[in-house]
């Protein structure tokens, strides 16, 4: 190639991913600019359509890239996933280029055999051996699967006649559970007012003595119990609940018995710290995903199904003769799916497996419970900081608390707003109870203690600069 020929895309593409690997961890954490700024410097860009230029093509690229959050970056502990990982990044790209769809063996032949080995593998570490697993689009897919599976066992008939006529049915979460549930109560017609939220313990455990009272006076109201959900790793505090209790209750009123272990799941691949996941080999099904603590590219969840069968009962309807043929080499996986087109997320899974292997994985959760400790020490060691709730794995929960007066809520707020505006750090928060508490999560293989350490080197000059506001 002459050196004023024009660049492929496609090389394009890898100069872009060079540069972007670079500068993914480096500099601030996002180069902030408030929303009505950032849309007027946008509209500067060449967005109008059909320009039939790749120049306009990079330079919305760049501009994506320049205002995006990094979220490989060691001063990110924002959500339940962070970093990026080499092998499961290849993983992505190449399944975007092939990009097929896993409904069928016919279309997608490695990717069928892939999917069904990596499931296999994941429901011995789970589990799960003798039953069935599922990709789904993540956790709160696959808590609705779970949902559905629940209804269509306890009911059959909805599958023909749907919920009218069904009698009072109670499904019982923590006031802690994701709000993936809410949704999926809603989505499967049962109604929020089927949905029974029992409080949980200043640890964020649910209380199996206020469940059980809950559970009887719903059948002595003539509702029928339908389903248990317990969470393993609850999304603010990272708590886990009492799984042999709940099995205990499940079995007393026939329910099924759920897990959501979108976050906590993990855990699984440590023989440290899977003592969390006790009981949960008496659950009926077990939501895991696996962008979030292992840290593959979203999306990446699974469901696991103690028994087999159910996928089958709930998700293969309908005509399908234009898809699923028969033969001897059919090993679709479509009709076992809430979806019809489906993206390989297993393939990036595939490839952080075949690197990394489960002792990387094992190590990579170890590493983040040993960084979070280090989170906590620092956190107990610095007297206006205040740990707000009990840590059970990767997530901290924290604040300041300032030497003038103010309301602790707007201060803390005020804090984490100015440092994600600086650029210097993000990390997230949410409310127990009342009160405002920062939810720092530490899920990124490759940060070390001296970015936890950096991290609170930066609130602390954070909260004394805002304390001189108030002040
Ligand atoms: C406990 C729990 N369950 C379910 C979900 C939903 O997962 P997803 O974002 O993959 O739908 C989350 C998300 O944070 C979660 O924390």
């Amino acid at each position: 190639m002459s050196p004023a020929e024009p660049q492929s895309p496609y090389a394009q593409l890898v100069s872009v991913l060079e540069r972007y690997s670079d500068q993914r961890t480096q500099g601030k954490v996002v180069d902030y600019v408030p929303y009505a700024r950032l849309k007027e410097r946008l509209r500067s860009l060449p967005i109008q359509e059909g320009t039939q230029s790749w120049d306009s093509v990079w330079k919305v690229v760049d501009s994506y890239l320049a205002h995006s959050v990094k979220t490989a970056h060691p001063q990110y502990f924002n959500q339940l996933w962070a970093g990026q990982s080499a092998p499961a990044l290849v993983g992505s790209v190449v399944e975007a280029v092939a990009n097929t769809s896993m409904y069928t063996y016919e279309v997608a032949p490695v990717a069928t055999l892939i999917e069904t080995e990596m499931l296999e593998r994941f429901k011995r570490v789970f589990g799960f051996t003798d039953g069935e697993a599922q990709v789904t689009t993540g956790g709160s897919n696959s808590n609705y699967l779970a949902l559905l599976l629940a209804l269509h066992q306890r009911f059959p008939e909805v599958k023909q006649h749907g919920v009218r006529g069904l009698p009072p049915v109670a499904v019982f979460v923590s006031d802690q559970a994701h709000y993936s549930m809410d949704k999926a109560m809603v989505m499967a017609g049962l109604g929020l007012d089927s949905l029974v939220k029992i409080p949980s313990d200043e640890s964020g455990q649910i209380s199996l003595a206020e469940l059980e009272r809950k559970l009887v006076s719903c059948v002595s109201e003539g509702r029928i119990p339908l389903a248990i959900v317990g969470t393993a790793g609850t999304t603010v505090r990272g708590a886990y609940d009492d799984f042999n209790g709940l099995a205990k209750l499940a079995g007393k009123f026939a329910t099924w018995f759920h897990i959501d272990g979108a976050w906590g799941g993990a855990v699984a691949f440590s023989k440290t710290e899977r003592k969390w996941l006790d009981g949960s080999e008496r659950a009926d099904s077990l939501t895991w995903d696996g962008h979030k603590m292992l840290g593959v590219p979203l999306m990446c969840g699974v469901l696991f199904v103690r028994k087999s069968g159910h996928f089958d009962r709930v998700c293969n309807l309908g005509d399908t003769s234009y898809i699923f043929h028969d033969g001897a080499e059919r090993q679709d996986l479509g009709p076992y799916s809430l979806q019809c087109g489906r993206r390989v997320d297993m393939f990036k899974m595939w490839l952080e497996y075949v690197f990394y292997g489960e002792q990387g994985f094992e190590d990579r959760i170890d590493n983040f419970m040993a960084l979070s400790a280090v989170a906590e020490d620092r956190i107990k060691a610095e007297p206006n900081l205040e740990l707000q709730s009990k840590r059970w794995i990767n997530n901290i929960c924290f604040r300041s608390i300032p030497t003038v007066d103010v309301d602790l809520s707007e201060f803390n707020k005020r804090i984490r707003e100015k440092l994600y505006h600086s650029g210097n750090s993000l990390v997230n928060m949410a409310y127990l109870g009342d009160n405002m508490t920062v939810r720092m999560i530490i899920c990124n293989k490759d940060i070390d203690e001296s970015d936890v350490n950096m991290f609170f080197d930066n609130w602390i000059a954070m909260a004394i600069a805002t304390e001189q506001e108030f002040a």
